[in-house]
């Protein structure tokens, strides 16, 4: 692991954050998720769009800018090594006093991890991913804006612990209308009658990069695409149902609350999935930022 802190790069092990920073004390900051494939870094500008989106909305100014932020994203993943990489680009309000009050914080803090990342075994993709519906919801835009990337994952958290308790794989959360939002940390499509579908910020999604990555993939593939609302019911009536993120880049869904998902055979990965899969792979190693 190598890890970027303040100014410069530290060995994993001797990076550490004070303990009066905001973002430890109350989750105050924003953060980004970021693969590099085959010594590029996939979709850094929008990632570091999404960032400044997230700082902006916030009220955090980000250290000398998006370019600062793309010099830290490039440095640590050099100094990482590694052709394959999982970043975590970290922007907290900084160090101030013992209270939630911004104005005495100093300058905001910057931490870009580098290191590995496996978030489900291949046995796991190769059966397909179970979800449950949990009791934690989504919040919409009048209450925490879903399109800000905020360190405030308690939700998501707690939505995950609740389905590994349950024995599932992962969550899939709903808003506080009972609509589809999205999974922990991924976003959910449903595939029915040749259109593809996932909700929107309105209902509670991230604007993940791997969703707006797929759908282009399936644009070009000649698939129609529909960003709207869905229920439970259009994902348990789908023909293939799939989570994307740069984590778990494009995961199979098998069941949902131990209902099968679409014709119930195996392999899980209906003919879509696997196109797109294929073609997602193909994007990750033929385009990015060279290291
Ligand atoms: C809550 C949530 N939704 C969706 C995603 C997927 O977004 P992306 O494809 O940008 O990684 C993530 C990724 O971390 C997430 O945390």
């Amino acid at each position: 692991m190598k890890v970027w802190i303040d100014d410069g790069l530290r060995d994993g092990d001797a990076a550490s954050v004070p303990v009066r920073d905001h973002g430890l004390l109350y989750g105050d900051g924003v953060f980004e998720g970021i693969r590099v494939y085959a010594r590029r870094v996939f979709r850094l500008d929008a990632h570091l769009g999404r960032l400044e989106l997230g700082t902006r909305a916030v009220g955090i100014e980000l250290p000398g800018g998006v370019e600062r932020m793309r010099h830290v994203v490039l440095e640590t993943a050099r100094a990482f090594g590694g052709d394959d990489a999982y970043l975590r680009l970290v922007v907290t309000r900084g160090d101030g006093p013992l209270g939630i009050d911004t104005s005495e914080c100093g300058t905001p803090r910057v931490i870009c991890i580098a290191d590995e990342l496996e978030l489900f075994s291949d046995e796991q993709r190769r059966r397909g991913l179970a979800l449950v519906t949990v009791s934690q919801r989504r919040p919409t835009p009048d209450v925490l804006d879903p399109r800000v990337k905020s360190l405030n994952y308690m939700t998501s958290v707690l939505a995950r612990r609740e389905a590994r308790l349950a024995g599932a794989d992962d969550a899939l959360l709903l808003n506080r209308d009972g609509c589809v939002a999205e999974a922990s940390v991924a976003n959910v499509f449903a595939y029915r009658r040749g259109v593809l579908r996932t909700p929107s910020a309105l209902d509670g999604a991230l604007e993940g990069i791997t969703r707006e990555a797929v759908l282009e993939l399936a644009a070009g593939l000649g698939i129609p695409c529909s960003v709207e609302r869905l229920g439970r019911i259009d994902l348990l009536g789908a023909d293939e149902v799939f989570l994307t993120g740069t984590g778990i880049e494009i995961a199979a869904v098998r069941s949902l609350d131990h209902a099968r998902v679409g014709t119930g055979a195996d392999p899980v990965p209906g003919p879509l999935t696997r196109k797109l899969e294929a073609a997602f792979g193909d994007l990750t190693r033929s385009s990015g930022t060279p290291l």
